[in-house]
């Protein structure tokens, strides 16, 4: 008998356990006529500002575009560099070259797969303006060297979040420690709409204001616009699958974090690095990346049983046809070119049964010790 694949990510499953509420909230929002930026997205936009602990939410339409607007609203572009990874989505990367200026690449520590600050300093010029750490895999960035970095050198602190929402350091939500934080709600993501979503986080004022008016063509007033605006509105169907998910979003998290413990447990004595987790951090766990010298053939073996793994990232930024070694820093990303072909992201999400982990787990184990 043929057996069920079991995915990496499983956004379907996630509906399927809030369909009801799911789905009589988006009737709510057809017969209310609404469906872009209304009251539906502000309530998102409150509950997720409280649930972050800042004062502003802005929804925009994708974690790309919650880059571009943050960076576009701290005046950042042409002549200037963002100081950030090249173990990322390439959105990360993309998005800086979006507005204009230069993404500088630096290495990450090998522990938390985040950007390293202590090869920061190096790679700070007269036209850094910001830095732009990314939570990778859902583990927070060492935001205390990072801010005292940015302190000392008068530059912005961005946050990269997408990965990484409920992710905390001391209790402190992900999100919150930098000047301006960009999530996405793509559907795979901890926290996924469906389809497209993304925010911008802050709680400076004068700064959420720019981002509210930028995200829609600049307009103070309507169909005036004062700043050289953009379109990327949240929509009222994303924002109420947002609010109903947000509820039980906490739990969920705890499965995830719940899965994390069966595998460290089950799969700490064989020749593998599990994710670490820095003391004071919660991992969030979207990703639960394994590394080993022998991916490939775990990773072909894991297929024929019929288990799914991914690799985030085949290539680094700086690896990739469209970047290939043209971004400052690439030669100097020795930690990241060693991790690329090592990494192997097994099933993980919060519906992942126990029996089907068993499942991945026998296999990894029979793969390690046949
Ligand atoms: C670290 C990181 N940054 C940015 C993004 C971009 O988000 P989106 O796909 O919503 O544009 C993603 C997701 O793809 C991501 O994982």
């Amino acid at each position: 008998m043929n057996k069920k694949l079991i995915p990496v990510a499983d956004p379907h499953a996630n509906y399927l356990s809030h369909k009801a509420t799911i789905d009589s909230a988006i009737q709510k929002v057809l017969d209310s006529g609404w469906y872009i930026l209304g009251s539906v997205t502000r309530e998102f936009e409150q509950n997720f500002a409280q649930f972050i602990g800042v004062k502003h939410c802005i929804g925009v339409n994708s974690g790309t575009d919650a880059i571009v607007l943050a960076l576009r609203a701290l005046d950042i572009g042409a002549g200037d560099e963002v100081i950030t990874v090249s173990l990322t989505a390439v959105a990360t990367v993309a998005a800086i070259e979006l507005v204009g200026a230069t993404p500088v690449l630096c290495d990450i520590d090998p522990e938390t797969r985040c950007i390293d600050p202590a090869k920061i300093e190096a790679l700070i010029t007269e036209k850094t303006k910001a830095i732009l750490p990314v939570h990778l895999y859902g583990h927070p960035a060492d935001m205390s060297a990072l801010k005292a970095i940015a302190e000392r050198h008068q530059l912005y602190l961005m946050e990269d979040c997408a990965q990484a929402h409920g992710a905390q350091i001391n209790q402190q939500m992900v999100g919150s420690f930098g000047d301006v934080s960009c999530f996405s709600f793509y559907p795979t993501k901890n926290l996924g709409a469906i389809g497209d979503g993304g925010a911008v986080c802050t709680t400076d004022d004068a700064l959420a204001d720019k981002l509210r008016w930028l995200r829609e063509y600049g307009w103070k007033e309507r169909y005036i616009s004062s700043f050289q605006g953009m379109n990327t509105r949240l929509d009222e169907i994303q924002a109420t699958i947002l609010n109903a998910k947000l509820a039980y979003f906490e739990e969920e998290t705890l499965k995830r974090i719940a899965i994390a413990e069966i595998y460290h447990q089950e799969l700490a004595d064989l020749e593998l690095v599990l994710p670490s987790v820095k003391p004071d951090c919660r991992h969030v766990y979207h990703l639960y990346v394994i590394e080993t010298e022998r991916r490939d053939q775990l990773q072909s073996y894991l297929r024929e049983q019929a288990i799914a793994s991914a690799i985030h990232y085949p290539q680094a930024v700086h690896q990739q046809p469209a970047y290939l070694n043209r971004l400052p820093g690439s030669d100097q990303l020795s930690t990241t070119d060693a991790l690329i072909p090592r990494i192997l992201s097994l099933p993980m999400y919060p519906e992942l049964k126990a029996d089907d982990q068993a499942r991945v787990i026998e296999a990894i184990r029979a793969f390690f010790l046949r």
